[in-house]
């Protein structure tokens, strides 16, 4: 049978991989963003998953706005780099699981969530800068990921508690199936940012740190935060954290441990968290 063997929640700012792509990573800006990734990465070398279920938004590249699904799972065998503008980023195509990823979509569907089964999409920066962090630049990425996209940037927006129920369904489903795999599931974006009108550029870091400290230790209780929390406290795209409770449901109601714990500002207009857990 299949497990879900860790969580891992970071933000996926779209300069990062710009600064991974250019090679400024050493630049004394981005030093300290990516110094806060080195632990991670020798976390994933030594605790290599299969298959990362990695929950993302689309951010209006896949999806135009003529079509927005809620939840969204990639079942096609590979995923490319999406152009977003200036070219598609010089990084790996994505290797699915189509089998897992249907196994998934069945048994959560017949769990009453709707996701939409995608065959065919090119992924933006949500998820592949989460892979550059966690991976730096290989040939290949190291595991078959399963893009899970979730709906954050049309209103309106799933709660955070389906969300984070939505994380336990994919937890039954992952363990309903036949095969050994060692499965990760991934939850991206945040931490506070708004990238628009008067509060632009707002940071909160108490709040953040705090979202950190209830995501390890009461995940049920966020689940309760409402959206409009998250826009005052966190700012617009603050709302994409929504997609850290997915991969927190995923794992389960055992205790968690944080096996690494970074915060960083600023990176472009974000906050910059990240989190590695297991279960305790
Ligand atoms: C930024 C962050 C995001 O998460 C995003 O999707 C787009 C832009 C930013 O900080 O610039
Ligand atoms: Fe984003």
């Amino acid at each position: 049978m299949a497990r879900v063997t860790a969580g891992v929640f970071t933000s996926h700012v779209p300069a990062i991989g710009v600064a991974v792509d250019l090679g400024k990573s050493a630049e004394p800006y981005w030093q300290p963003v990516f110094q806060g990734y080195e632990p991670s990465k020798a976390w994933l070398a030594a605790n290599k998953p299969d298959v990362v279920v990695l929950v993302y938004n689309d951010h209006a590249t896949a999806f135009s706005l003529d079509f927005v699904p809620t939840f969204a799972i990639g079942c096609a065998d590979e995923f490319r780099p999406a152009d977003e503008g200036w070219g598609p980023r010089p990084v790996p195509v994505v290797q699915g699981h189509p089998q897992l990823a249907a196994h998934i979509a069945q048994s959560v569907i017949q769990d009453d969530f709707d996701l939409t089964v995608v065959n065919r999409m090119d992924v933006d920066h949500g998820l592949t800068v989460p892979l550059s962090l966690m991976c730096g630049q290989p040939d290949a990425w190291p595991c078959r990921v399963i893009p899970l996209a979730v709906n954050v940037v049309l209103f309106p927006p799933p709660s955070g508690h389906r969300c984070y129920q939505l994380g336990k369904a994919i937890r039954k489903a992952v363990e309903s199936y036949g095969e050994g795999l060692n499965v990760q599931v991934w939850g991206t974006g945040g931490m506070s940012h708004q990238l628009h009108g008067p509060r632009a550029g707002l940071i909160n870091k108490e709040w953040d740190e705090a979202f950190l400290d209830r995501l390890i230790a009461d995940p049920e209780g966020l689940s309760q935060v409402p959206h409009l929390e998250y826009m005052r406290e966190a700012g617009a795209e603050g709302i994409e954290l929504v997609m850290w409770l997915v991969a927190r449901g995923a794992m389960g109601s055992a205790p968690a441990r944080a096996v690494h714990r970074f915060y960083h500002v600023p990176a472009s207009n974000t906050a910059v968290g990240h989190l590695v857990l297991e279960n305790a």
